[in-house]
């Protein structure tokens, strides 16, 4: 078919209007993208696209109730831990793929905390927060053989979190560089017992699970205490050291 002058030049300009609009909405497009990954809110005080600041701050404060080394502390500190286990976990209590067993006492305590956290957004902005973290210091509470912990560790745990603790995400496996001994030792048990690592969707807490199969109690203390001394947090005095009075240096 063959157009008039004319008629070019009105498809002509009717290509030029698509392209703009095309070209805006792409534009709009990205920069909403670019607005819902913008998690650094810290230095912003223009309210986000889909949460008020002050909402997530309220929120972070929630989950410190729980998550801090203050005294009344009842969950374990997540400071500093890997922001892709973070997420992993988180979106593990909201599925009820973890913490949905009230015998699980504590973990069903999370999965009540989990219920807080309202949408994907606050989800990655609450990981991302915790990952920035410095780590916490812990006071050490679990005592072994440290010689024979670390043979067993070098044995059946470096394969997947490595010989210094640091984790390997290409197996799910996270770091337990920030891992207070006993929660880290609580954890160990509940794989022993199929307390975690039992949800059929749970791939990682299956592997753990497998991987923590007739581990003796002795050699359990042995492993978390050999890897808390040698890899994990930095260590805090306890109360009592810090408030009972210094010993005397004059000899009686
Ligand atoms: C009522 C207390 C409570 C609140 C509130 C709470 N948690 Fe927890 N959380 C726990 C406990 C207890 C555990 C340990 C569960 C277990 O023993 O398996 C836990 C575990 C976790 C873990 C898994 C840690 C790991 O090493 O696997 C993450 C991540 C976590 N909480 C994040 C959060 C976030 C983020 C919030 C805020 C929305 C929050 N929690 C609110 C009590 C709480
Ligand atoms: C086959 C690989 C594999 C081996 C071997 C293995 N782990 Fe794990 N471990 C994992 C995976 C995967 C997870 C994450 C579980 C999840 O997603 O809930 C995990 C989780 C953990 C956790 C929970 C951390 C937390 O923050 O709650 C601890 C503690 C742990 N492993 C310690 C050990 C120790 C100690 C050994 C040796 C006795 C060991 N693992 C051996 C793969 C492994």
């Amino acid at each position: 078919m063959r157009l008039s002058l004319e008629e070019k030049k009105v498809k002509g300009k009717m290509n030029y209007v698509r392209l703009r609009i095309f070209l805006s909405f792409y534009i709009l497009l990205i920069s909403l993208i670019f607005q819902s990954c913008n998690l650094d809110v810290k230095n912003n005080d223009k309210p986000l696209p889909l949460a008020k600041k002050e909402n997530l701050d309220s929120l972070i404060s929630e989950c410190l109730v729980c998550h801090s080394n203050k005294e009344a502390q009842r969950g374990p500190v997540i400071h500093g831990m890997e922001r892709w286990y973070l997420i992993d976990q988180l979106e593990k209590f909201k599925s009820g793929v973890r913490g949905k067993r009230p015998s699980n006492r504590s973990e069903y305590l999370m999965g009540v905390g989990a219920r807080k956290i309202e949408n994907d957004y606050q989800l990655a902005f609450l990981a991302n927060w915790f990952a920035e973290q410095n780590p916490l210091p812990a006071i050490r509470t679990v005592q072994g053989n440290i010689e024979e912990g670390k043979e067993f560790y070098l044995q059946r745990c470096s394969s997947c979190h490595g010989e210094n603790g640091q984790g390997n995400r290409l197996v799910n496996a996270p770091s337990l560089q920030r891992l207070e001994g006993w929660y880290f030792l609580e954890q160990m048990r509940k794989f022993r017992t199929g307390e975690r690592g039992y949800h059929p969707s749970d791939l990682g807490g299956q592997a753990m699970a497998a991987a923590s199969k007739e581990i003796s109690d002795r050699n359990l203390k042995n492993v978390v205490a050999y890897s808390v001394s040698t890899f994990g947090p930095k260590e805090e005095i306890s109360n009592r050291e810090k408030y009972s009075p210094k010993k005397s240096k004059k000899p009686f």
